[in-house]
């Protein structure tokens, strides 16, 4: 399974899909990273695993469309099977969610459907959570709205910051998201409707 994966910053989560690709649970291969920002660290990480990396910056383009337009035309050069999106910090518009439904993922920090947006973690301490965690899901035209696919939550401890509570989460993030793709690599994962369908593992 041909993976595309999209970040804009660290891309801690890309280096765990880079980690596992290929291995006996993990059936895919990480085609190609783009990113918006030149300066994203996790072009270094692709670079050093010989990956094929590209910029779109969203800066050089008049509005959203012809950005995604861009984006569309250098992610499509790589012929993915699933698209990743890892901490990828721009919104999609809805002919670019469409263009990729059903082969779509993104992961959240947070318990969706609780916090969609940013700051999840201060939210959920502001609000006096017992817990935080993330989401894997489909992305469709509504932010951090698509069909959950699975989620791992950790405890918020005394004395916590959302920095802290975020370290916590993105050791999770990092097995639960390439074990996401992992499903979809194995065909057994897929978007029905409003739903994420997961089947039992052949036997
Ligand atoms: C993660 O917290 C992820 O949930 C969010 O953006 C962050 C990306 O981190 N969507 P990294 O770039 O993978 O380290």
């Amino acid at each position: 399974c041909r993976l595309v994966v999209l970040i804009s910053g660290s891309g801690s989560n890309l280096q765990a899909f880079i980690d596992k690709a290929g291995d006996a649970e993990h059936p895919f291969e990480v085609c190609a990273v783009l990113s918006n920002r030149a300066d994203a660290y996790g072009l270094e990480r692709a670079a050093k695993a010989g990956i094929s990396t590209a910029v779109v910056d969203h800066k050089a383009f008049a509005d959203r469309d012809s950005f995604d337009r861009a984006l569309m035309a250098k992610i499509d050069a790589f012929e993915p099977d699933l698209v990743i999106l890892a901490g990828f910090m721009r919104i999609l518009t809805g002919s670019f969610t469409r263009h990729y439904l059903g082969r779509l993922l993104n992961i959240h920090p947070s318990l969706l459907p609780k916090y969609t947006g940013l700051h999840t973690h201060q939210r959920a301490l502001d609000a006096g959570d017992e817990s935080s965690g993330c989401t894997v899901h489909f992305v469709t035209e509504e932010l951090d709205g698509g069909p959950p696919i699975v989620q791992a939550s950790v405890p918020i401890l005394p004395g916590d910051d959302a920095d802290a509570i975020a370290a916590r989460v993105l050791i999770k993030e990092h097995i639960i998201y390439p074990m996401a793709a992992a499903w979809f690599s194995e065909g057994r994962l897929r978007l029905d409707g409003e739903c994420a369908q997961l089947d039992d593992k052949a036997l």
